[in-house]
């Protein structure tokens, strides 16, 4: 990989102010001055400093967020906000992206990685990868719709859904429940609900495979991935 790629991908300075670095003998590779910004290097063998500062390479990055409303789960729109803007420079450099959409009014669990492999597996109907989400709908939410919901319901399009399983916490002129599905059409906990004439009215995803919403955070924040939630994401891989 070029030396000025590197530095650039790992959120030194821009490209022209890594190479500018560079020119002006910042800096070395195994302790020697390069001053060829397009000398090839490896990242896992050579020693990177930017003056006395290493260097370490990251290829990729995996970030929980959660969502507020108002963000559109996209990498750029010329109109809406994306969940992209909340990001720092050090983690947009990465270019991550969102694994999965999560409707502009929709809450809670989203990963954003630039690993693409990842973001498939984890979005592909073979591996089924289960998702679960917290709502608020209106009117009675009752064990007719729990059992409609665990044969598969007919969307609005025809489309019969795998079955979900639906917990009730309440049940009132406005219901609180939990949907765990396997799939990810196109609204489908909205959609799921239309086709037992209900309305969601919140939505917010709390778990995606193993990997739980951190309820520390903040709707809006996001953090890197623990050890241990990242390697189940290598294992999905
Ligand atoms: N289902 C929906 O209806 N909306 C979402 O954002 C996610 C799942």
């Amino acid at each position: 990989m070029r030396l000025d790629k590197l530095l650039a991908n790992m959120g030194v300075g821009s490209r022209k102010e890594v190479k500018r670095l560079i020119k002006k003998k910042h800096v070395t590779v195994n302790g020697d001055v390069v001053k060829d910004p397009s000398v090839h290097v490896n990242p896992d063998e050579d020693c990177i400093k930017v003056d006395e500062t290493i260097i370490h390479y990251q290829k990729y990055v995996y970030l929980m967020m959660n969502k507020p409303p108002g963000y559109i789960s996209s990498t750029w729109d010329r109109w809406e906000r994306t969940v992209i803007d909340l990001l720092e420079p050090k983690y947009k450099h990465f270019e991550p992206f969102p694994v999965g959409r999560l409707d502009k009014d929709t809450e809670g669990l989203l990963l954003l990685t630039n690993d693409g492999k990842l973001a498939h597996e984890l979005l592909s109907p073979k591996k089924g990868v289960s998702k679960t989400y917290y709502a608020k709908v209106e009117g009675k939410v009752t064990e007719k719709d729990v059992e409609a919901f665990a044969k598969g319901v007919v969307l609005d399009d025809g489309y019969k859904t795998k079955p979900g399983k639906l917990d009730i916490i309440s049940s009132d002129t406005i219901s609180e429940i939990e949907l765990t599905i396997s799939e990810g059409k196109f609204h489908q906990v909205k959609r799921m609900f239309q086709a037992v004439q209900k309305q969601v009215i919140y939505l917010q995803r709390i778990r995606m495979g193993e990997l739980l919403l951190d309820s520390t955070l903040p709707p809006g924040s996001y953090r890197e991935l623990t050890e241990k939630e990242e390697k189940y994401c290598q294992s999905l891989r």
